[in-house]
C-alpha cells in the first residue's frame, strides 16, 4: 500500500491506476468507513482513501482539536483492506497561505445539519471537489450514516458536473444498533450506555410508520419520548425529513427519512433511518 502526502505525487501515482474508487474520510477507521472501503475494492480496479480531518469543515476549534486521530492505527486497517493508496496530506498541503475559495452549497444543504452548523457543508463540498479534481475517481462510496451529507454531494457534483458517481451505503451498526462514528470514542461510558436510544427512537418511529401512522407530529413525540426516557435531553432535532430536500414534511406521503442529532456531553451524534421501504 502506497502512502501520499503531496497532491504532485497523488496526481503522478494516480495515472497509474485504471478505474479507481475513492473513499474519503478523516480517519480514526471503524467498520463503518471499512464497509465502504470494501464495496469499493470489489467494483474498480484500485482503491485510494484519504485520510484528512478537514479543518473548514469544523464550527468550533475544539470540535476540531477533539477530534479523534490514530493514523498508523489506521493505515495497517487499510494495508491489511488491501487498499492500493492512502493519501494524507497536511492542512497546508490543500489549504496553503493564500487560499481563498469555496464550494457555496444551498437549498438542502441549508436545512438541519447545515442550519446547526453553518458553513459545515460549504466545507466539506469545498475539500470533495479538490479531492475530486486531484484524484478523479471514477466511483466514490460515502455512507447513508451521512444522508444529508450524501444529497450535499450529489447536488454538487451534478451541479458542477464532476464526472464522479457516488454512491451511498448502509449505516453499520454496533449490536446494540448505535451506529459506527469516530466520535464514538470520546463518549464516557455512562454515556455509551445510553446512546442506543438514538437507534431506538429511530426504530419506534419507523415501526409506527409500518403500523399506518402518518403524521410527524406524533411521530416526532414518540421518538423524543424514547430520547428523554433514556436520559437524553439535549435534542438538537429529531424529526421526519422528505430525503432528497431535508424539508420535515408534516403528513408522509412518499420516501420519509427519520432524523436526529443528539448532544451526549461533549459529544454530538447524528443518525437516521429511512422510514418506508
Ligand atoms: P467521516 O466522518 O470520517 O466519514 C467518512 C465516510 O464514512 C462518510 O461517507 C460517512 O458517511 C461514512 N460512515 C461513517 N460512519 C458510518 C457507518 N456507521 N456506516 C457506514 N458509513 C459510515 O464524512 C466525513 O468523514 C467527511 O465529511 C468527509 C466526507 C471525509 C469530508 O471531509
Amino acid at each position: 500500500m502506497k502512502v501520499c502526502t503531496t497532491v504532485q505525487e497523488m496526481r503522478k501515482v494516480r495515472a497509474a491506476f485504471g478505474t479507481v474508487g475513492f473513499v474519503p474520510t478523516m480517519g480514526f477507521l471503524h467498520e463503518g468507513h471499512l464497509s465502504l472501503v470494501r464495496k469499493a475494492k470489489a467494483e474498480n480496479d484500485a482503491v485510494i482513501v484519504s485520510l484528512f480531518v478537514n479543518p473548514i469543515q469544523f464550527g468550533s476549534p475544539d470540535d476540531l482539536a477533539n477530534y479523534p486521530r490514530a493514523i498508523e492505527q489506521d493505515k495497517a486497517l487499510l494495508a491489511r483492506e488491501g487498499v492500493d493508496m492512502v493519501f494524507i496530506p497536511e492542512v497546508s498541503e490543500l489549504y496553503p497561505s493564500g487560499f481563498a475559495t469555496s464550494v457555496e452549497v444551498k437549498d438542502v444543504a441549508l436545512k438541519m445539519e447545515g442550519a446547526s452548523r453553518p458553513g459545515h457543508f460549504a466545507g466539506v463540498a469545498t475539500v470533495l471537489t479538490k479531492f475530486f479534481n486531484i484524484i478523479a475517481p471514477q466511483k466514490a462510496y460515502f455512507g447513508q450514516k451521512d444522508a444529508q451529507q450524501c444529497a450535499v454531494i450529489k447536488r454538487f457534483v451534478q451541479d458542477l458536473d464532476i464526472s464522479v458517481e457516488i454512491k451511498t451505503m448502509p449505516t453499520w451498526r454496533e449490536e446494540d444498533g448505535l451506529a459506527y462514528s469516530s466520535r464514538n470514542a470520546r463518549l464516557t461510558a455512562a454515556e455509551r450506555a445510553k446512546a442506543p436510544a438514538l437507534y431506538k427512537a429511530l426504530c419506534v418511529a419507523q415501526t409506527l410508520v409500518h403500523g399506518g401512522e402518518r403524521s410527524r407530529a406524533v411521530l416526532e413525540a414518540a421518538m423524543k419520548q424514547v430520547l428523554l426516557e433514556a436520559g437524553l435531553s439535549e435534542i438538537d432535532y429529531a424529526t421526519i425529513v422528505n430525503p432528497e430536500t431535508f424539508e420535515p414534511e408534516e403528513q408522509i406521503t412518499g420516501n420519509a427519512l427519520a432524523l436526529l442529532a443528539v448532544h451526549l456531553g461533549a459529544v454530538r451524534l447524528i443518525d437516521n433511518l429511512p422510514l418506508l421501504p
